[in-house]
């Protein structure tokens, strides 16, 4: 007897196996899931392939995902332990790893991530050559160029979400000081995604306005305003978070399905990620660090060079040179 489905509709074609613009997540962890929904709820993709070590929380999350299907754009949601699931991705995020416990710093988690990326990155780059990779596990910086070597893939194609988020933080808290809305306020922050960020206070500005020629001495130790208390804040945000609530979700989970956008959409976004920055404000070590950067469907393919103040460079480059020398005791 032919079946409802045959007697409803007559096929004229395959469907077609993925819709173009998949995305892989692996590591569906706090931050994992809040990329998953937030690329969900702001249909960045239609299609999203979770993956993870633990089958029955893999199963759990992407039902509760898939229930929710009819408020979304009626996305192709899958799960699996198996990386033959990820084949054809657009976009691979990490987020897999450990993650600080409370007081405890990014670059501590190092050879621990790096021993899970060895598992994941030649498995993601097998099923998906053409990928763009996308690291959000910390110490991002030194994620990022771990995932570079191991992927074989081209620099422009294999980026942190770094300093986005810490730039998000930065232009959230200058707009509780001005009262003025957080996209109004217009500042980065560069270098690591971490203890050593650093704030570019010579370009901080509202509608053009450079708050350093309204008070020369900003975001120094003579500023009698005290601006250095916001960068301050925003390097212990994380901290404070994780001692909060136990970690950081919502806020890197927005930050990643925005960089997401811009490569999807080939929008050519001007973002702070985490690229290989050897060449660039005189940086002679072959690590990854934030600068801001042109992102689109092709990875990174610029590099804004910032005018910044030689107290920016040096700064900069001591961040780099701390990435160095993490990167030089790893083990691969
Ligand atoms: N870059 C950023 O701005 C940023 C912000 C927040 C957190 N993080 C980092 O993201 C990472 C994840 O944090 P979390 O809070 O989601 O942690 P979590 O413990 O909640 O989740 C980590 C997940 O990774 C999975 N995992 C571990 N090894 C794996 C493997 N080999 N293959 C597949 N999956 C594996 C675990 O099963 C778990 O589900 C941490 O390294 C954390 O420090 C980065």
């Amino acid at each position: 007897m032919a079946s409802v489905k045959d007697n409803l509709m007559s096929q004229v074609a395959e469907v077609l196996p993925s819709s173009g613009n998949k995305i892989t997540i692996v590591g569906i962890g706090q931050v994992g899931m809040a990329c998953a929904f937030s690329i969900l709820a702001q249909n960045v993709s239609n299609e999203i392939c979770l993956m993870d070590v633990f089958a029955d929380k893999l199963m759990g999350e992407m039902l509760d995902l898939q229930h929710g299907s009819n408020f979304l754009k009626n996305p192709k949601i899958t799960a699996s332990t198996d990386f033959a699931a990820s084949v054809g991705s657009r976009l691979c995020i990490v987020t897999a790893g450990v993650r600080q416990k409370e007081g405890e710093s990014r670059l501590s988690l190092v050879q621990r991530n790096t021993d899970i990326l060895k598992n994941i990155i030649p498995k993601l780059v097998e099923y998906s050559p053409d990928t763009i990779l996308m690291m959000v596990s910390n110490p991002v910086d030194i994620m990022t160029y771990v995932a570079w070597k191991l992927s074989g893939l081209p620099k422009n194609r294999v980026i942190g979400s770094g300093t986005n988020l810490d730039s998000s933080r930065f232009r959230f808290l200058m707009s509780q000081r001005l009262n003025v809305a957080p996209t109004s306020c217009h500042g980065w922050i560069i270098g690591e995604h971490g203890d050593s960020s650093v704030p570019v206070w010579s370009g901080v500005n509202i509608a053009g306005v450079r708050l350093r020629e309204l008070n020369p001495n900003i975001g120094s130790v003579e500023d009698p305003e005290k601006w250095n208390e916001v960068h301050k804040q925003v390097v212990d945000s994380a901290y404070e978070v994780i001692r909060l609530k136990g970690y950081t979700s919502w806020a890197i989970g927005l930050s990643v399905a925005a960089l997401a956008s811009s490569i999807l959409r080939n929008s050519s976004s001007v973002v702070a990620v985490s690229t290989s920055v050897m060449g660039e404000h005189g940086i002679d070590k072959d690590v990854f660090l934030s600068l801001p950067c042109v992102l689109n469907s092709n990875g990174v393919t610029s590099i804004v060079k910032q005018i910044l103040t030689q107290t920016e460079v040096d700064q900069l480059q001591k961040s780099a040179n701390i990435m160095s020398e993490v990167q030089n005791g790893l083990q691969f």
